[in-house]
């Protein structure tokens, strides 16, 4: 396995690598939801190359990009085990050399759900992906179903831009208590990890209660938040029933659907999602 940290060393690696080459982008700190994208890319591709890069225009200025989790040595070891080919992992100077002043917009579907709540995350997103998929040029990307909206920002720059990726998009990974796996999770103390369990408690009832015929979305919206808020330390930021594919908020369930939601948890702040 090949650790690469320049732009320009990454290049030579890509014009010696096998191709197809598959690329799965992270922030490093890996947990079994980011080694499922990278089990993937692995059997798909005959190159599986992989990014760690705790991108900093990502994060506003009250949330916790100094203080995200790191573990690089580990990470390592995990991506050796699972035969990855090629690692980029560089410096933010590397990545935004001085003078850097490009920003990618993608506008209206990076606008609502996490873009109303987090200002200018997904102008992050969207630049560092775009910036990725340039210097890396996979045949496929690998992304989580976890951050639904995040596939739907890849998906539309992939294709407005021609960046000429295949996304493919991988189920969410669990626990067996059902919490959704996040690197965010080693926040937790004990009691807010039961209290987290909600989000997923709360996406589940909104199946069942779909499944049985119910199709009136603020009802579901309402009963999710009634089942979030018997825990004392959840605090909603929002519960959305909207439209699978632009992400329009839904009166009633007549299509597909992404129930989303986004809940802090003490100081730290989880999201999930299901498609009914
Ligand atoms: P990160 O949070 O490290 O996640 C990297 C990839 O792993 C994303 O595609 C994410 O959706 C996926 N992932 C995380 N938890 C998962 C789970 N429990 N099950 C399945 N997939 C999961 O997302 C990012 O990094 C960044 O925004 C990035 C795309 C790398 C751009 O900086």
């Amino acid at each position: 396995m090949q650790v690469i940290e320049s732009v320009a060393a990454f290049r030579q690696a890509y014009d010696a690598a096998a191709k197809p080459l598959g690329l799965v982008p992270t922030m490093g700190f890996l947990h079994e939801g980011h080694m499922a994208l990278v089990h993937r890319a692995r059997e798909e591709n005959a190159t599986a190359a992989v990014s760690i890069f705790v991108n900093p225009t990502q994060f506003g200025p009250s949330e916790d990009f100094a203080t995200y989790p790191r573990d690089m040595d580990s990470d390592l070891a995990k991506l050796e085990e699972a035969g990855v080919d090629l690692v980029l992992a560089p410096t933010v100077d590397e990545v935004y050399p001085a003078g850097f002043d490009t920003h990618v917009d993608v506008g209206r579907i990076g606008e609502r759900l996490e873009g109303e709540h987090r200002a200018g995350h997904f102008h992050g997103v969207a630049t560092v992906v775009c910036k990725l998929l340039t210097i890396v040029r996979p045949n496929r990307a690998y992304f989580g179903q976890k951050d639904a909206q995040q596939c739907l920002v890849v998906q539309r720059l992939n294709e407005d831009l021609n960046l000429g990726a295949e996304i493919v998009v991988c189920p969410t990974v669990r626990d067996s208590d059902g919490l959704a796996l996040s690197s965010r999770n080693v926040y937790l103390s004990a009691d807010e990890r039961v209290a987290a369990l909600s989000l997923n408690r709360s996406l589940r009832l909104a199946q069942e209660l779909h499944s049985q015929g119910e199709s009136d979305a603020p009802h579901i919206r309402q009963r999710m938040h009634e089942l979030i808020t018997t825990s004392p330390l959840a605090d909603i930021d929002y519960i959305s029933i909207a439209d699978a594919n632009n992400l329009n908020e839904l009166d009633t369930i007549d299509r597909p659907a992404l129930v989303s939601l986004a809940v802090r948890i003490g100081k730290t702040r989880l999201i999930d999602n299901v498609i009914i």
